[in-house]
């Protein structure tokens, strides 16, 4: 029998309502595909620092480290709460970029996808959507500006200054351009590289770094983009797109106006993977807005569950079928009031609600061999 652990970090907001639904179709995965999983809880984000004065614990750090793969909820607190944590203490500062850093999980794969029958959730008018939206941005997530030196201070006019810089290594590049161009290859070999060499040095050396690991894939096609004109893109003819390669920040920001043009960063998941271990998280913050009223979508924690079984247990075909479970219960007509406004034409139900119904059709769905 096949045992993983799987370290659960469920965060702040919304972050342990949407975990729960996650857990929900982990144990029903064990049963199906007679795995054994041992899920250890483990404090992480705010709620980890206002129990013990750090927002990633040791403890929690010792469970990731034996974990074979670690699910993460959602973190942060409103910008007024914000302000009872020091800033570098802030579960940003003091507990994400840290688990990136700990595990190098460089490779961050946000999946932009809005099947034909789920298009009314989007903004954009159905013409532009046509057969449906599916890229994938592939990030880098552990380099830039996020992990640059940073300096504040008082300059010589006596004016307070801060300095940030955005460094990357020919290695850093080389190895989320690898990844780019393999899920390209998987796909339909075509790559976009997003970058901004008309401005930045930075740029510059990607794109070189670019032209060299290209000639190992000779059969991807690559289109470079700039940044901004790749955002006006996106909303204006978003299916040309279908492997998208980024630095740090602009992943950040375009990975954002990807769930916008789907209609809500709640369908969003992402997967973070390292040579060593992943990490797999929606891409979307905490929502405490809502946080406890069980509205929120858990599409995105429960995506974020087969981007896991697929890229660490090896398990593609149960990884689809949660997939389209999820769609089935949209396309029944169901849906949660965080992504569906009243009176539209849909059954509102509950975050639990939705979880029990992605069981309900996984659970009748054939069992991979
Ligand atoms: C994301 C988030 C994080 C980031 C925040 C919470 C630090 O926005 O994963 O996109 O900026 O990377
Ligand atoms: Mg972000």
């Amino acid at each position: 029998m096949k045992s993983y652990k799987i370290a659960l970090l469920a965060g702040d907001g919304i972050g342990p309502e949407i975990m729960k639904e996650a857990v929900k179709i982990l144990k029903l995965v064990e049963e199906r595909n007679g795995l054994q999983l041992e899920l250890m809880p483990a404090a992480f984000g705010a709620s980890a620092y206002f129990e013990c004065g750090d927002a990633f614990p040791d403890a929690t750090k010792a469970i990731c480290d034996q974990a074979d793969a670690i699910l993460k909820g959602t973190i942060g607190l409103s910008h007024e709460e914000s302000k009872k944590i020091p800033v570098d203490k802030q579960p940003e500062r003091g507990a994400l970029l840290p688990l990136r850093r700990r595990y190098n999980t460089y490779a961050n794969f946000r999946p932009v996808f809005l099947p034909k029958a789920l298009a009314h959730f989007s903004p954009l008018k159905p013409e532009i959507i046509g057969e449906g939206i599916d890229l994938i941005m592939v990030r880098e997530l552990v380099g830039g500006l996020y992990f640059g030196n940073k300096e504040v201070g008082i300059n010589d006019q006596g004016l307070r200054y801060v300095k940030e810089t955005l460094e990357y290594d020919e290695a850093q590049i080389r190895q989320i351009l690898h990844q780019a161009f393999k899920l390209a290859m998987r796909r339909k070999k075509v790559l976009h590289n997003i970058h901004k060499s008309n401005v930045l040095k930075s740029s510059v050396l990607w794109n070189e770094i670019l032209d060299e690991v290209a000639v190992e894939y000779p059969e991807v096609e690559v289109r470079h983009l700039l940044v901004d004109a790749a955002a006006t893109y996106l909303c204006l003819n978003p299916t040309q797109f279908d492997v998208m390669v980024m630095e740090n920040m602009f992943g950040d920001i375009l990975s954002d106006q990807g769930g916008g043009i789907l209609g809500s960063l709640g369908l969003m998941p992402s997967a973070c993977l390292g040579d060593e271990k992943a990490y797999y998280e929606p891409s979307h913050g905490s929502a405490p807005d809502i946080a406890g009223k069980n509205i929120a979508n858990p599409y995105s924690m429960i995506g974020s569950v087969a981007m896991m079984l697929e890229n660490s247990f090896g398990m593609p075909e149960e990884a689809k079928n949660i997939w389209s479970a999820m769609q089935g219960v949209f396309t029944d007509g169901y849906s949660t009031s965080d992504l569906s406004k009243p009176g539209s034409d849909v059954t509102m139900i509950s975050t639990a609600e939705f979880g029990d119904k992605v069981v309900e059709k996984l659970s009748k769905m054939p069992k991979p061999k």
